[in-house]
């Protein structure tokens, strides 16, 4: 494990991911694309891994966006065993006994398999009271859709137009007790949101970088840390540095 150069003081709470170039790093390897997800349930896992040896409290990634029932229905099957089999069968107990939460954000809609969400809601239910990190993963979700369901919210709680403000929408999203992200990484040298976090992510410090998800590891991780602790977080002030780089 290579901390170095990685200031104890400044560490984010909360890291979110894009984990992108699955595909592309199966057909490099002349595999087919389903393999590239499955070698990156093992990428996050050891991303997980880092993220408790760095002290993050938060770690959040994009599973499946609301896009993504679009792929061929082999490959979303797929995604939905790995994501099933892999992450809540097999990986949960292990993450439980690391101490880590696992929790879901994103819509429970008619397309999400009801042997799915009874996995999602044992792990849940299984790691709800750890402490060492929080691993939400964002599945069946979109940052426009997250704030859609705010707004209807919102609206059918009948409170007043003139009452609504910044805190009422995040107390409406669908993790309100979750800190903003301090820094998303995206992988495989795409420079796009892509939908995710939209609220969440205004003040942001966006991290890219070339490796495909499924070679990211926990250096990776690290490597992001180190990029994040040399920005200069400003949060639409001037000149001098926040106090720690974390937002209150
Ligand atoms: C983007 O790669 C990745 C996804 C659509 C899915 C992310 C899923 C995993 C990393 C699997 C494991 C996840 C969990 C929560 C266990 P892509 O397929 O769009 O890659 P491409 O851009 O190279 O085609």
């Amino acid at each position: 494990m290579d901390l170095d150069g990685v200031d104890p003081k400044r560490i984010p709470r909360h890291v979110a991911c894009v984990m992108d170039g699955n595909g592309r790093w199966a057909t490099k390897q002349g595999l087919p694309r389903t393999e590239g997800h499955r070698a990156g349930e093992e990428a996050l896992f050891d991303a997980s891994c880092g993220a408790l040896d760095l002290g993050l409290e938060y770690l959040t990634v994009y599973a499946f966006s609301t896009e993504n029932w679009r792929r061929p229905p082999a490959e979303v099957r797929f995604l939905l065993n790995v994501i099933a089999d892999q992450l809540l069968t097999r990986r949960r107990d292990e993450l439980h006994q690391m101490g880590v939460k696992i929790r879901f954000i994103g819509r429970r809609d008619w397309r999400v398999p009801r042997w799915v969400v009874k996995r999602m809601d044992e792990a849940a239910r299984l790691t709800e009271n750890n402490r060492a990190l929080t691993l939400t993963v964002a599945f069946n979700y979109g940052g426009r859709a997250e704030i859609v369901d705010a707004v209807k919210a919102i609206a059918s709680s009948g409170l007043a137009p003139s009452k609504i403000d910044e805190r009422t929408i995040r107390r409406h999203l669908y993790a309100p007790d979750v800190p903003d992200p301090d820094l998303v990484i995206r992988t495989s040298g795409e420079f796009r949101v892509s939908n995710f976090l939209l609220w969440e992510l205004a003040y942001s410090e966006l991290v890219f970088t070339d490796v495909l998800w499924p070679d990211f590891r926990r250096e990776h991780l690290f490597d992001a840390v180190r990029e994040f602790q040399a920005r200069d977080r400003r949060y639409g002030k001037t000149g001098s540095r926040h106090d720690d780089g974390i937002p209150s």
